[in-house]
C-alpha cells in the first residue's frame, strides 16, 4: 500500500475538519473559501482514486447515503428531560433559595436556545449516533441529518493531546441562525412553498427531513452543553463542574454556549438581565437563559424530578414590547407593482435593536389596524426579525393631534393612478414601465436571489439606475470603465472588481438567469426542473402553456405566468438586449449535453500562471463550458495543464509527470474560439 500517500490523506482531512472548525464552531475562518475550497477537491480526487481509504469523518462525507423511509426509534441510555420554567424574578429566587438550602452558592448560566434537542453518541471519537429527544426515553434516529451540521464534528480530537473518550453522548440543541432563516423563508416563498413560522420550526423541520441532502441545504446550526455518558476518559478525568466541561468540551471540537457565565446568584441575574435587552442583537433566538448548580457532585446528589433536574431552571425572556409613536406611513413599491404600506416610527429600542420601520403588509392589513398618524402605537419583536405593530392606543387618540393615513392616489415613483384589486387586499401601480418597479427589477438581479454578482450590490445597481447609466438588467453589461469612473467615490480598483464581476456573469447558466428575471413563482428549483426539459432560453420561449404544464411542478399558474413573460414584448426585446451584449445563457451540466466528443470532454484541466487574454475564472468557465473538470492540483490524475506568463513550479511538477501542457493560445485553438 501507497503508506505515504495515505498519511497524507489523513492529514488533509484533519487539516479539512480544523479549517470547518475554525470556520463554523470559532466563526473565525483561518483560510479563504478559495484556499478550503482547492484542498477539498485534493480530498476528493484522492478519495475518487482510492476509495478504499474513505474515512467517516472526511468532509464528504456529511451528505450522502439513501433516502430513507422512515426513522427509526432509540432508547436513550439517560432520559433527556425538560427544564422547570420561571417567569419573574420571584421564581428565580425561590429555586436560588432552595440551593442555598443544598449548600450552593455557586452557578453557571447560558443562553437558552431556542431550537431542539439533540443527543450525540460518539464511540472511540467517532459520531455513531445521533438522537431526538422524543418523549425523553425514545427518540427517533436522525444520524444522516446530524452529520450534515457542520459545527458537529464526524471525530472528536483533542487539542491539547489528552484522551478522547472512549464512549461519550453529549446533549444540545440544534437551531437555525436568523439570517439562515430568513434567505430560507425568502426560497421557499420564490418556490410557491410556505414559509416557516419562526427558527424553531424551521429547524425542527428540517432535522426531521427523510432526504439529508436537503436538511445540509438548510445550513443548521448546533450547540452542545451537557454530557449523559463519559467513559474510558484515559489520562483526562471527566469534568467536574460546568466550567470544565465548557473546557472539555470545547478541547474536543464540540460546539459549546457563546455566552457563559459563572458565579453567585447575583451574576447569573445580571447575565439575564443584559441579555434581556440585547437578546434581539444575537444572530439567533434564545427564548431565555438556564441557571445551573455548577458543580457535578451536588446535581448528583440533588437528582430529578420525573420531568426536569431539581438543579436547574429556564429564565424564561419576557416578550418585548414598547410603545412609540407612528410619524407617517410610506408606501414602497415591489417588482410586481404592488404598493406595500410601511410604518414610519419614532425609533425605539426593543431588545438591543433599534426599530424604525414596521410592516403594515398591505392595503388591508393597513385598514384593519385602523391606525392613525401620530397614534400612539405597541410595537412587538415576536421571534422573527420583521417587528410588528400589535395595537393602537386609540384611547390615547387626541382629536386635533392625529390625521388619516393617506392613501396614494397615484404611484409615487411614476404617478400613474393606482388600482385597488376587488378583494380591497392590494394596492398597485399598473405601469409595467414604472421606474420604481425596474428600480426593484434590478436590486433583485443583482441580489443573492438574482445572479448574485459579487461586488455589485442592490445599493449599487440603484445608485448607476439612478444616474441614468443604465436603464435596466441588460444595460449592465454595456456598461464600460469610463461609465463607471463618471460617478461619485467610484475608484479604479472598484471599478475593475464590478467590471470583472460582470465579465464573469457574461456566461450564466439557463436556471440561474431564468431565476433573475423574477417571473413570479420560478425561483431556483423551479428554474432547474424548467431546464431538464428545455436546453435553451430558445425552446423556453417557444413552449406552449399545455407543453408547460405537462411538467411535474408546474401547474396553471406557473405556466401562465411563464408565457405572460414570454409574450410580453418588452421581455423579449430585454432578452435580445442580453444577447447583444454578449450574454451567453449556457446548459448547467456540460456532461449531459451534446459535447461528447469534444476534445476536452471530461478531461481533468489545471491552469497556472497569468494569461493573457483573459482571467482564471473565464478560462475555467469555458474549460466547464466544453466539459472538462477544473481541479486544483497537479498530480498524475491530470489530463491537461494550460500555462500562462510566469508559470512556475506546476507547469515543472507536469512536466516532469509527462502531462500535457499547453499554451494560451494553443487552448483557444481546442476550444475552436481562434485557428
Ligand atoms: S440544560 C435536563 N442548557 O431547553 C435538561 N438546556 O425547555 C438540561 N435548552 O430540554 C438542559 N438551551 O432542549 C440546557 N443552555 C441550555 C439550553 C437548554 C436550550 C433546551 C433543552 C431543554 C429545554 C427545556
Amino acid at each position: 500500500m501507497n503508506q505515504t500517500g495515505f498519511q497524507k490523506y489523513l492529514s488533509l482531512v484533519a487539516e479539512l475538519n480544523q479549517h470547518a472548525y475554525d470556520y463554523y464552531t470559532l466563526d473565525q475562518p483561518s483560510i479563504s473559501d478559495a484556499e478550503y475550497d482547492s484542498l477539498y477537491r485534493q480530498l476528493e480526487e484522492m478519495e475518487a482514486v482510492h476509495p478504499e481509504w474513505l474515512l467517516p469523518e472526511s468532509p464528504t462525507q456529511r451528505v450522502g447515503g439513501a433516502l430513507q423511509e422512515r426513522f427509526s426509534q432509540i432508547k436513550h441510555s439517560v432520559p433527556m428531560l425538560s427544564l422547570q420554567n420561571a417567569y419573574d424574578k420571584g421564581d428565580v429566587n425561590h429555586f436560588f433559595d432552595k440551593m442555598s438550602k443544598e449548600g450552593v452558592d455557586q452557578f453557571a448560566a447560558e443562553l437558552k436556545y431556542d431550537g431542539l434537542a439533540v443527543s450525540l453518541r460518539y464511540e472511540q471519537g467517532v459520531l455513531v449516533r445521533g438522537a431526538t429527544r422524543g418523549d425523553g426515553e425514545i427518540g427517533e434516529d436522525i444520524t444522516a441529518n446530524v452529520r450534515t451540521i457542520r459545527s458537529i464534528p464526524l471525530r472528536l480530537r483533542s487539542l491539547q493531546g489528552s484522551a478522547v473518550p472512549e464512549l461519550l453522548e453529549v446533549r444540545g440543541e440544534v437551531y437555525m441562525t436568523r439570517k439562515r432563516f430568513i434567505s430560507l423563508n425568502q426560497e421557499r416563498e420564490m418556490e410557491g412553498e410556505a414559509p416557516f413560522a419562526n427558527p424553531r420550526n424551521a429547524a425542527a423541520g428540517s432535522l426531521k427531513l427523510l432526504d439529508s441532502s436537503i436538511t445540509a441545504r438548510r445550513k443548521l446550526d448546533a450547540v452542545i452543553y451537557q454530557i449523559a455518558l463519559w467513559e474510558g476518559g484515559g489520562n483526562r478525568i471527566a469534568p467536574a463542574n460546568q466550567v470544565e466541561l465548557w473546557e472539555v468540551l470545547a478541547d474536543l471540537g464540540l460546539p459549546v454556549p457563546h455566552e457563559r457565565c459563572s458565579g453567585l446568584p447575583e451574576q447569573c441575574l445580571t447575565f439575564y438581565q443584559s441579555w434581556q435587552e440585547q437578546r434581539y442583537a444575537l444572530p439567533f433566538d434564545a427564548d431565555g437563559v438556564v441557571i445551573k448548580v455548577g458543580d457535578f457532585a451536588s446535581r448528583e446528589r440533588m437528582g430529578s424530578t420525573a420531568k426536569s433536574p431539581r438543579w436547574a431552571i429556564a429564565f424564561k425572556f419576557s416578550a418585548q414590547t414598547a410603545l412609540t409613536r407612528l410619524e407617517g406611513v410610506e408606501f414602497q413599491i415591489s417588482r410586481s407593482g404592488v404598493l406595500t404600506p410601511v410604518a414610519l416610527l419614532t425609533p425605539v429600542n426593543i431588545g438591543g435593536v433599534v426599530v424604525k420601520k414596521s410592516t403594515l403588509h398591505n392595503y388591508a392589513g393597513l385598514k384593519r389596524l385602523d391606525i392613525q398618524i401620530g397614534d400612539v402605537v405597541e410595537v412587538k419583536r415576536a421571534g422573527d426579525v420583521i417587528p410588528k405593530i400589535v395595537r393602537v392606543l386609540s384611547e390615547k387618540r387626541e382629536d386635533s393631534s392625529t390625521k388619516p393615513v393617506a392613501i396614494p392616489s397615484h404611484c409615487p415613483a411614476c404617478a400613474q393612478a393606482t388600482e385597488l384589486d376587488e378583494e380591497k387586499v392590494f394596492l398597485r401601480c399598473p405601469n409595467p414601465v414604472c421606474p420604481g418597479r425596474i428600480r426593484e427589477r434590478l436590486r433583485f438581479f443583482v441580489s443573492k436571489d438574482g445572479l448574485d454578482i459579487e461586488g455589485l450590490g442592490e445599493e449599487l445597481v440603484v445608485h448607476f439606475f439612478e444616474k441614468g447609466l443604465i436603464r435596466d438588467a441588460a444595460d449592465l453589461f454595456r456598461i464600460n470603465k469610463e461609465d463607471l469612473l463618471s460617478l461619485d467615490r467610484m475608484g479604479d480598483k472598484l471599478a475593475d472588481n464590478i467590471l470583472e464581476a460582470l465579465q464573469q456573469r457574461k456566461r450564466v447558466t439557463l436556471p440561474l438567469f431564468l431565476r433573475a428575471m423574477g417571473i413570479p413563482g420560478i425561483g431556483s428549483v423551479t428554474a432547474k426542473d424548467l431546464e431538464k426539459n428545455f436546453k435553451t432560453m430558445d425552446e423556453l420561449q417557444q413552449a406552449t402553456e399545455e407543453q408547460l404544464q405537462s411538467l411535474s411542478g408546474i401547474g396553471p399558474v406557473l405556466a401562465g405566468n411563464l408565457r405572460t413573460f414570454f409574450q410580453d414584448q418588452a421581455n423579449s426585446d430585454l432578452l435580445e438586449k442580453f444577447r447583444s451584449y454578449g450574454v451567453a445563457i449556457v446548459a448547467s451540466n456540460p456532461l449531459s449535453g451534446e459535447n461528447q466528443n469534444h476534445p476536452l470532454y471530461q478531461k481533468k484541466i489545471i491552469f497556472t500562471g497569468t494569461l493573457g487574454t483573459m482571467s482564471r475564472s473565464q478560462a475555467e468557465a469555458k474549460a466547464a463550458q466544453a466539459g472538462a473538470l477544473v481541479i486544483g492540483a497537479v498530480s498524475r490524475q491530470l489530463d491537461l495543464l494550460v500555462y500562462g506568463d510566469k508559470a512556475g513550479s506546476k507547469l515543472e511538477k507536469a512536466q516532469s509527470l509527462g502531462i500535457s501542457c499547453i499554451s494560451e493560445t494553443e487552448f483557444l485553438t481546442l476550444l475552436g474560439e481562434i485557428n
